[in-house]
């Protein structure tokens, strides 16, 4: 974790179909929500996806769509968690969900039932996973349950989107998961001030029940989410149910709930004035926002969304120290000024490209009273990139050290990578 102290706010979500819009192109939601985490929650609050996904399909979403870096990543269903960029798995969470827990005894009844199994990358340690269809799945389901509580393991059944059967050990979960997470953070003096858990089928729904969380059910859930939400009995005023799909409705529930701020930065104009602005009191989180809105403007210049005018070239300089340096992936040094300059005579050059650029691991680090250090990934999406489409898409074309003085401007200076 990047910082110390208690998150002002987790959010745990779900990949499929809530924090990431299969079909929606553009990934328009994803990238919304994307520039409001980085600009205003990164510096001081955990992202935290939840995903029944393996590592390796974990990987390849990551390589398809515009997900920012998670803090944590609770994988394969809530049997396995690792921290951070360099994903380092918590052993002991293993050895907690390992009791009454057979691998071996599980295949056994499957292979007597005949069930389905999902592909190899699926099948992991604690957790074996089946396709049984809805019509099969209300007898398959006991049966299953019965056979093996018969063999005396500790074990749960969990069913997703009307497809996908998981067992797991019955420590484990998504729920005993974010708790066993959440106790861990208590222990460090570190209890986020709020959690919002987010999903959208069936083994989303364990988050719900964790306590003091507040819980968004996705538009476009699954109806056995749904089900179990109508089938709930007392105040369910801490779980909201969004109008508006995946990404979307997470924003909408932050309006719902009040938790602040959340206006992406994507859904208001940047601000082109240089002679009013101020820049606020230099704390990490006006870096990262400077940064969003840097990215955010060269986006709009080179798609055209925004008019070509000197405002917004004052703007994109603003941000930037004249004498700043600037070294490229591929190792070529070249002053930012320079490159804004080039940026001229490429307005709307995007235009229906689908062209998209974001900012993920923004990290500043203070040097001084009035300095900071602060590096980031900048990603750039385009569909006239034409080979390895999957590759392409999403190429992390550099990374970024920029000092922030307060009261002054920027100066950047960019790392190789
Ligand atoms: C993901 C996993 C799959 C699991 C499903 C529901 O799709 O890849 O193995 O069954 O989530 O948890
Ligand atoms: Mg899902």
């Amino acid at each position: 974790m990047e910082f110390t102290g208690a998150p002002r706010l987790l959010i745990a979500s779900d990949l499929d179909h809530t924090m990431v819009e299969h079909g929606d192109h553009d990934n328009k939601s994803l990238l919304r929500f994307g520039a409001l985490w980085q600009a205003h929650f990164s510096h001081d609050s955990l992202l935290v996806y939840s995903t029944g996904r393996s590592p390796k399909m974990f990987a390849d979403l990551r390589g398809e769509v515009p997900l920012l870096t998670p803090a944590i990543a609770v994988l394969s269903c809530g049997t396995e968690i690792f921290y951070g960029d360099s994903m380092t798995e918590d052993d002991a969470w293993v050895d907690n969900i390992n009791k009454g827990w057979s691998r071996a005894a599980v295949e056994e009844v499957a292979n007597e039932m005949n069930l389905k199994y999902q592909c190899d990358s699926e099948q992991r340690p604690h957790k074996v996973s089946f396709h049984v269809r809805k019509e099969e799945a209300k007898y398959v389901i006991p049966s299953l349950r019965e056979k093996l509580l018969a063999k005396g393991l500790d074990i749960k059944l969990i069913y997703s989107g009307g497809l996908d059967l998981d067992v797991l050990p019955r420590s484990a979960g998504k729920g005993q998961a974010l708790r066993y997470l959440l106790n861990k953070l208590k222990a460090e003096g570190c209890v986020p001030q709020q959690t919002l858990v987010c999903g959208d089928s069936g083994n989303d729904q364990e988050l719900f029940s964790v306590d003091n969380v507040f819980g968004v059910i996705v538009a476009n859930a699954q109806d056995e989410l749904l089900q179990w939400h109508a089938n709930q009995v007392g105040d369910k005023s801490h779980i909201f149910v969004s109008t508006e799909k995946c990404a979307a409705g997470i924003i909408e529930a932050m309006k719902h709930f009040n938790l602040q701020p959340n206006v992406s930065p994507r859904d208001c104009n940047v601000p082109l004035s240089v002679h009013c602005r101020r820049i606020p009191k230099a704390d990490p989180g006006a870096v990262a926002r400077e940064v969003v809105e840097y990215l955010l403007l060269t986006e709009q210049w080179l798609r055209g969304d925004i008019d070509a005018s000197e405002a917004a070239f004052r703007r994109l300089k603003f941000s930037l120290d004249k004498n700043s340096n600037r070294i490229c992936a591929r190792g070529i040094i070249d002053n930012p000024h320079e490159e804004i300059e080039s940026l001229r005579n490429q307005h709307g050059s995007q235009k229906g490209k689908n062209f998209r650029i974001w900012a993920d691991r923004v990290r500043s680090i203070k040097l001084s009273d009035d300095s900071w250090l602060v590096r980031f990934d900048k990603w750039e999406r385009s569909d006239c990139v034409n080979l390895h489409l999957v590759q392409m898409l999403n190429g992390r074309v550099c990374s970024l050290v920029l000092f922030y003085k307060p009261m002054k401007n920027f100066r950047m200076e960019f790392a190789g990578n």
